[in-house]
């Protein structure tokens, strides 16, 4: 009996010193081939994109040692990014095997990538959002696995409104103004010269389209390119007005530099404490909150404000996972795709990264959550957020929305009239798209 006594103590506390690991939920990780294979992902950059997705390939190739994946880090802006894919397009070059695409690309590369529906289960596709799955569906190929969506967000210092008596973020974009230009003097007036009231994406490249398209549509109701119509609807007074008051930002509540700012130029003030409002992506928001970020705990997200069309507007974007046709190992490159973007991966870069799941059940995922709250919060903001006209003008669409940025800028730089530059961005769109 005592021996058994003790036989029972060394097991209880084997067991403890070794609790079981759980693996239980863990899918399998399919290769789809034995032999050995290199594959290259040319993959974003932006925020924690490129550790979270080194870290991810880790993991797939202890499930498949015999595929050693290598990921390449490509330039920050989407219209660079494209001009380096372009590149090995044209060239069928087979260097890169896995592409990150942008949601708007489906429609411009699909004759350069191949079909991943073979690769995937019915209910593998089923469990994405329907819509992004139709937006990367070309000619009835699965061009681009989902990976993560976006959704233009409002960022503001929860402390500095509390600090000047505001009990809640702009409604609207008006309200923002005013209270970006209350805040930044305040700032400034105790001392912090470096403070303005909002950061946001004024470049000449895809990130200005992303945010007009916001202040345009929220403003007039009014989008690019009418997405059931298909008339050009750039030129209308609300959408002066819209681009009139994002010109008057530069220089009083935004920086004079702010023309020339992307995401990361954004973040990168918003992130040091000197700023009251930013508009940006999801990403921004674990950066903000990590353990060495001067604002962690200090602020949080809301809908972007509305317009004088009684409703705000959030760009649709994302990021979806594609292969090249002219890939020398497809089925490895599949393999790396597929597996980048299943819900084990897109969990952890949700908890890591606040990089928003295109898998549905991830939404209500109690990790996911807590560390991301927003996604439950804000869902309809994502689930509403309005396309740019990329697949009514594929493959033309990057001329489109090149059109469109340039002519923004021109009005944001005061180096155009409003009025002008938009009588001239319709006609140049009615160019391009044969109208
Ligand atoms: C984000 C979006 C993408 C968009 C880009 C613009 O990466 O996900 O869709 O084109 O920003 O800068």
């Amino acid at each position: 009996m005592r021996k058994l006594t003790a036989l029972l103590l060394v097991v209880i506390l084997v067991m403890a010193a070794f609790p079981v690991a759980v693996t239980a939920q863990e899918p399998e990780i399919k290769c789809f081939t034995d032999e050995e294979a290199t594959v290259v992902v040319a993959a974003g950059a932006v925020g924690q994109e490129l550790e979270l997705t080194r870290a991810g390939a880790e993991r797939f190739m202890e499930a498949c040692p015999n595929i050693t994946v290598t990921v390449l880090e490509t330039p920050d802006m989407v219209q660079d990014r494209l001009g380096f894919y372009l590149q090995l397009f044209e060239a069928q070059s087979g260097d890169v095997d896995v592409f990150q695409i942008d949601v708007i690309w489906p429609g411009d590369l699909a004759e350069h990538l191949i079909d991943l529906t073979p690769y995937l289960t019915e209910e593998e596709i089923a469990a994405h959002f329907p819509a992004i799955i139709q937006n990367n569906t070309v000619d009835g190929a699965l061009v681009g696995i989902p990976w993560f969506t976006d959704a233009g967000l409002l960022y503001y210092r929860t402390d500095l409104l509390e600090k000047y008596g505001f009990d809640a973020p702009p409604a609207t974009w008006d309200e923002l103004t005013e209270m970006a230009q209350v805040i930044q003097d305040g700032e400034r007036a105790a001392g912090n010269a470096e403070f303005w009231g909002f950061v946001w994406q004024g470049n000449a490249y895809e990130g200005l389209t992303c945010d007009a398209l916001e202040w345009q549509y929220s403003e007039s109701d009014t989008q690019i390119v009418n997405p059931e119509t298909g008339e050009i609807e750039v030129n209308n007074e609300a959408t002066i007005a819209a681009f009139e008051r994002a010109a008057s930002w530069v220089g009083t509540i935004s920086p004079d530099g702010v023309t020339s700012y992307a995401e990361e130029d954004a973040r990168a003030v918003w992130q040091a404490g000197n700023a009251a409002f930013m508009r940006n992506w999801p990403y921004a928001y674990s950066l903000g909150n990590a353990d060495d970020s001067p604002i962690k705990g200090l602020f949080d997200v809301a809908p972007l404000p509305f317009g004088a069309s009684g409703h705000g507007a959030a760009t649709l974007g994302g990021w979806q996972l594609a292969v090249s046709k002219y890939s020398k190992n497809p089925d490895a490159a599949a393999a790396v795709a597929v597996y980048l973007a299943s819900a084990a991966e897109q969990k952890i870069r949700a908890v890591e990264g606040s990089f928003n799941p295109t898998i549905m059940s991830l939404y209500e995922d109690e990790e996911v959550l807590a560390a991301a709250p927003f996604f439950g919060s804000l869902y309809d903001v994502f689930i509403n957020a309005v396309a740019r006209p990329s697949t009514l003008s594929a493959p033309n669409y990057n001329a489109v929305s090149t059109a469109y940025f340039t002519a923004v800028h021109s009005i944001l730089t005061g180096e155009q009239d409003a009025a002008v530059a938009l009588e001239l961005l319709e006609l140049d769109l009615a160019d391009l798209l044969g109208k």
